[in-house]
C-alpha cells in the first residue's frame, strides 16, 4: 500500500487551486479597535468581498467628554475611501476622523496622524439636532461652524447594528461625499455612515436674509 492521490482528490484540489487563482488571492488586514491614537491586533483574512484594508482614527467629544478611537479591518473598497470626516452638533458634540484604506496585506498597520480639530469659529452656523432609533431628526438650535466646516450636513446611519442614529451639523465637504458604509469609531460604537446630504452654511451676520 503506497500513498498516492485519489483521482478525486487531485480533481479537488485543482478546482480549489483554480478558484482561488481565479477569485485571487484573499486579502489579509490588521484587525483591532482600542481607545487611543493606534490600536494593535492581528492580521486576519478578510472575506471575500472586503477587498481593501481601513485604519481610522477617531477624536470624538460626546456630551463633553473627549475620546480619542482607533479601528483597523477588512472593508469593501465600494464603503471605503481615505479622507475625512467632521461634524460639530455643538461645543460639546462632535466628532473628527481621518482613514486611510489601502489593497495590500497588512498595509493597514501603520497608524494615522491623529485628527487635529481647528476650533477657531469661522463665522458660519448650521441647524443642529442629534438622535438615536431615527433616521432623520429636527433642529431645535443652531451651531457656530469652526475651522473647515464650511457646510451644513445631515448624516444617518447605524451606531451599531440594528440602531439608527441621526445627526445636523456643520461638517467639511469631505463629509458630505463620504461613500456610503464609511465606518467611523466613536468611543464604544463604531458608527456606519449611511447617508450624508449637505447644503452651504449660512453667514452668521445673514440671519435677517
Ligand atoms: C502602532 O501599532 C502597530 C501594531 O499594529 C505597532 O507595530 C506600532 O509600533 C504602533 N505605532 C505606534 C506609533 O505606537
Ligand atoms: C482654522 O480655521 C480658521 C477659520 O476657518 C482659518 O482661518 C485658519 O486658517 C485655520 N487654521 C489652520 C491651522 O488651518
Amino acid at each position: 500500500m503506497k500513498p498516492s492521490m485519489k483521482p478525486e482528490t487531485f480533481l479537488l484540489a485543482s478546482a480549489l487551486l483554480c478558484t482561488l487563482l481565479g477569485l485571487g488571492y484573499p486579502l489579509s488586514c490588521e484587525v483591532c479597535t482600542s481607545d487611543g491614537p493606534n490600536c494593535s491586533g492581528k492580521l486576519q483574512t478578510c472575506a471575500p468581498d472586503k477587498d481593501s484594508c481601513l485604519v481610522v482614527v477617531t477624536e470624538s467629544n460626546r456630551k463633553g467628554s473627549l475620546a480619542v478611537t482607533s479601528y483597523k479591518g477588512c472593508v469593501k473598497s465600494s464603503e471605503c475611501d481615505s479622507g475625512s470626516f467632521a461634524i460639530t452638533m455643538n461645543t460639546e458634540n462632535y466628532m473628527g476622523s481621518t482613514r486611510r484604506c489601502c489593497k495590500n496585506d497588512g498595509c493597514n498597520q501603520d497608524p494615522l496622524p491623529a485628527f487635529v480639530r481647528n476650533h477657531t469659529e469661522n463665522g458660519l452656523r448650521c441647524p443642529s439636532c442629534i438622535a438615536a432609533f431615527t433616521e432623520t431628526c429636527t433642529s431645535t438650535q443652531e451651531t457656530v461652524c469652526v475651522g473647515e466646516e464650511t457646510h451644513c450636513v445631515a448624516v444617518s446611519g447605524l451606531a451599531q447594528p440594528g440602531i439608527k442614529f441621526a445627526a445636523q451639523g456643520c461638517g467639511t465637504e469631505t463629509t458630505c461625499h463620504s461613500k456610503p458604509g464609511t465606518l467611523v469609531p466613536s468611543g464604544s460604537h463604531l458608527l456606519t455612515i449611511k447617508k450624508t446630504s449637505c447644503r452651504p452654511s449660512s453667514q452668521a451676520s445673514g440671519k435677517a436674509e
